[in-house]
C-alpha cells in the first residue's frame, strides 16, 4: 500500500483549517466573520464525517482497501473540526456565557441536535485507538462504533434545520448519507442471508 497515502490524507484534511486562516489574515471572511467561521467549520466536520461513512461502502462497492486506512484519520479529524465548530460557537458566537449556552441548548432543538451529535462522536473519538479496540474487544468495540450512523444521521438534521428554506445543499448530503447507510444495511443482509 502506497506510504504516501496517510500523510497526504493528513495534510488534505488541514488544508479546510489552513484556508480559513489565510482568509482571516487576509480579512476576507465577509460581513460576518464568526458566523462565516461557525458554519465554514460545521461543514468541514460534516463532510469529514460523510467521508469517514464512506470508506466502507468504497471498500463493498469497488474492492479496495486503502478508504479502510484512512477512515480513523477521517473521523478523528471530523472530531477535530466539530471540537473547533463547538468553541467558536461557545466562546466567539456567546462570549462564553454559560447560561446563554445552556438555555439555548435546552430551547433550540437546532443546538440540541448538535451537541448531541458531538456527544455521540466524543467516545467514538476516544476509542479510536488499537489499544481502546484490544480494552473493549472488537464486538463491543464495534458496537460501540456503531453510533457513528446514529450521529451521521442527527448531523443530517442539525444542517437541515439551519437553512429552514433553502434545503437544496443540506438536502443533497442527507441524500448522500442515506445511500451510505442503504449501502450497509444491503451489504449486512446479503452477508446474513449466506
Ligand atoms: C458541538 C455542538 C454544536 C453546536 C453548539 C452547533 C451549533 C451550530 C451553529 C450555531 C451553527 C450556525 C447556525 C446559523 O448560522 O444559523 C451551526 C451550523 C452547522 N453545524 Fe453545528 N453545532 C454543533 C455540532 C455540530 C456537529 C457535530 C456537526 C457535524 C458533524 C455540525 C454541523 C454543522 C453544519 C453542517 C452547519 C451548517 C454549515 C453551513 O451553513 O454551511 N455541527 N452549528
Amino acid at each position: 500500500m502506497k506510504r504516501w497515502l496517510v500523510p497526504a490524507a493528513f495534510a488534505a484534511c488541514l488544508l479546510p483549517l489552513a484556508w480559513l486562516v489565510v482568509r482571516f489574515l487576509r480579512d476576507d471572511l465577509g460581513a460576518n466573520p464568526i458566523a462565516e467561521v461557525l458554519n465554514r467549520l460545521g461543514l468541514d466536520a460534516f463532510v469529514l464525517l460523510v467521508l469517514t461513512l464512506a470508506c466502507t461502502p468504497a471498500q463493498i462497492l469497488f474492492k479496495v482497501n486503502w478508504p479502510i486506512r484512512i477512515r480513523k484519520l477521517l473521523g478523528d479529524f471530523c472530531f477535530f473540526y466539530a471540537c473547533l465548530h463547538l468553541l467558536t460557537y461557545a466562546g466567539l458566537d456567546q462570549g462564553l456565557a454559560f447560561g446563554e449556552i445552556g438555555r439555548d441548548i435546552v430551547k433550540r432543538p437546532f443546538i440540541t441536535l448538535g451537541v448531541t451529535t458531538w456527544v455521540l462522536l466524543l467516545p467514538l473519538a476516544v476509542t479510536s485507538t488499537q489499544g481502546w479496540q484490544r480494552r473493549l474487544g472488537y464486538r463491543r468495540w464495534k458496537g460501540l462504533h456503531r453510533l457513528v450512523y446514529l450521529a451521521g444521521v442527527l448531523a443530517c438534521v442539525h444542517f437541515l434545520w439551519r437553512f429552514k428554506t433553502a434545503l437544496f445543499e443540506p438536502l443533497l448530503w442527507s441524500g448522500v448519507v442515506a445511500l451510505l447507510l442503504g449501502i450497509r444495511i444491503v451489504s449486512r443482509l446479503r452477508l446474513q442471508s449466506r
